[in-house]
């Protein structure tokens, strides 16, 4: 049997400088064109296009190569209904309670509020899960390291995926979300990162006018 080498040649893909260019450009146009959706259509979509968005989002780089996420896709009605009911009463605790006036000031732009219809809506959710540790067969306890700067940054790949795909998400942090892991059955080393329904846009969706930063105000240059 070949024994697995230890390391095995990069395959870079080089452009030439005005390709570079046009490609760095056009990205970002493609990026800068994303947007958080909340109100979604239910048209179905693929679950093979789920399944690419999730194995995109999968090659994220990870501390030590722990790969600490796992994706929960739920499509069953009655189940993405529950998950919705359990995060609706987290917000409207949320909203009522937990967050600071400081903070629903600076949501007043967004519209948002504790209804999350689109859970129900959407043809998917997608629950991320973060790792904490990772477990044996036979439950004994291995570390994982930058669990959530991994786990957000294969988010990060998702959200790109999904918009690749011409599909919508918006990212979902009904807090506290411990129940997720309960509702979704999931062993005591994962923890609910964010919930992200993927799906098209109902046709009468409208986003929040809200502007992103500018370069001048996100750089600091040292040359
Ligand atoms: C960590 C994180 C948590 C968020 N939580 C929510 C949320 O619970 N509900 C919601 O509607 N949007 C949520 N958002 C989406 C932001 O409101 C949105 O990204 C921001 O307003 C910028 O809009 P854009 O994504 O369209 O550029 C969250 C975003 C991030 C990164």
């Amino acid at each position: 049997m070949d024994k697995k080498e230890a390391f095995i040649p990069y395959e870079h893909v080089e452009y030439p400088v005005d390709d570079m260019i046009d490609r760095s450009n056009s990205f970002y146009e493609f990026m800068n064109s994303r947007r958080s959706v909340r109100h979604f259509s239910n048209r179905k979509v693929p679950k093979s296009v789920v399944e690419n968005i999730i194995r995109a989002a999968s090659t994220a780089p990870s501390g030590a190569n722990k790969q600490p996420w796992t994706f929960c896709v739920i499509s069953n009605e009655d189940l993405k209904n529950k998950v919705r009911k359990l995060a609706e009463a987290e917000e409207k605790e949320s909203y009522a309670r937990r967050m600071s006036d400081e903070w629903l000031e600076d949501l007043v732009p967004i519209g948002t509020n504790w209804e999350k219809e689109f859970i129900d809506t959407a043809p998917y959710i997608i629950v991320v899960m973060k790792k904490v540790y990772d477990m044996d067969e036979d439950a004994t306890k291995h570390s994982n390291y930058y669990v959530n700067e991994s786990v957000g940054l294969a988010c990060g790949l998702l959200i790109a995926a999904i918009h690749n795909a011409g599909l919508c998400t918006v990212t979902h942090t009904p807090s506290p979300m411990n129940f997720l892991t309960k509702a979704l059955s999931r062993p005591e080393n994962e923890r609910a990162f964010l919930l992200m329904p993927i799906g098209y846009p109902a046709e009468d969706a409208q986003v929040p006018n809200i502007k992103r930063k500018t370069l001048g105000e996100v750089v600091v240059y040292y040359e």
